[in-house]
């Protein structure tokens, strides 16, 4: 199945938001990432669902929302309303996470977990099927520009085989230092979107950047 690419607007000109977004609807990219930190569960504050919903008033593509939040549970329905099309959560900040799930589900998006670089996959062995999308973070959330934590591949490739064996339609995302360079390799193991912040807003040619990482492997990947 062809691959992804999701730009994260974090990485975006917040000067030139509307720009930027306008980038994002003439390019390839399918989605938009849109990541929100609270300054708790990450070291950093993002922005709130007042900016989402001028987002997605610009936006032409899913919104695909990343919540570094803690209490997720309490602003589910509100991302929604703002216009998220998939809530992701993270696992570390859900303890009743197949409840959560539920309830993101209920709301009629679609509903993701993200996994800490240091979160093994196997934490969701008894959730899977309820979960449309991982986001396997490959950076420590809370900023942008990060270097890629190379073992992650290794996580991918495990929960891609568990996806297959299991028959399952669940989605691989890839977080955080992802660009030209690594975009083949993380496809290899199993991703299926990829998130890239820096490595296209902070190019010469964001629109060329998108394009060539979503050719990427279209002569030598089987997906
Ligand atoms: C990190 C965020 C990422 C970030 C990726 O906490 O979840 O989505 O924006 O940025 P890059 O691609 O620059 O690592
Ligand atoms: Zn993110």
């Amino acid at each position: 199945m062809k691959h992804l690419i999701a730009p994260s607007i974090l990485a975006a000109d917040f000067g030139n938001l509307a720009k930027d977004i306008e980038m994002v609807n003439q390019s390839r990219a399918d989605y938009l990432h849109v990541d929100i930190m609270d300054g708790r569960f990450v070291p950093n504050i993002s922005f709130g669902m007042d900016i989402v919903k001028v987002m997605n008033k610009h936006c032409e593509k899913p919104l695909d929302v990343h919540l570094m939040i803690v209490e997720p549970e309490k602003y589910i329905e509100a991302f929604r309303e703002a216009g998220a099309e998939i809530i992701t959560v993270h696992y570390e900040a859900c303890p009743h996470l197949h409840r959560t799930l539920q309830q993101i589900k209920a709301t009629g998006a679609k509903a993701g977990v993200a996994l800490n670089p240091h979160t093994p996959v196997s934490v969701l062995d008894d959730v899977l099927e309820n979960v449309d999308l991982v986001c396997i973070m490959s950076v420590n959330p809370g900023f942008g520009g990060q270097k890629f934590i190379y073992r992650t591949l290794h996580k991918v490739e495990k929960l891609y085989e568990q996806i297959i064996t299991r028959n399952l339609s669940t989605v691989i995302e890839i977080d955080g230092g992802v660009g030209l360079q690594n975009a083949e390799s993380l496809l290899k193991a199993g991703a299926r979107v990829l998130v890239a912040g820096s490595s296209v807003f902070k190019s010469e040619n964001p629109l060329d950047t998108i394009s060539r990482m979503k050719d990427i492997g279209k002569d030598t990947l089987m997906v």
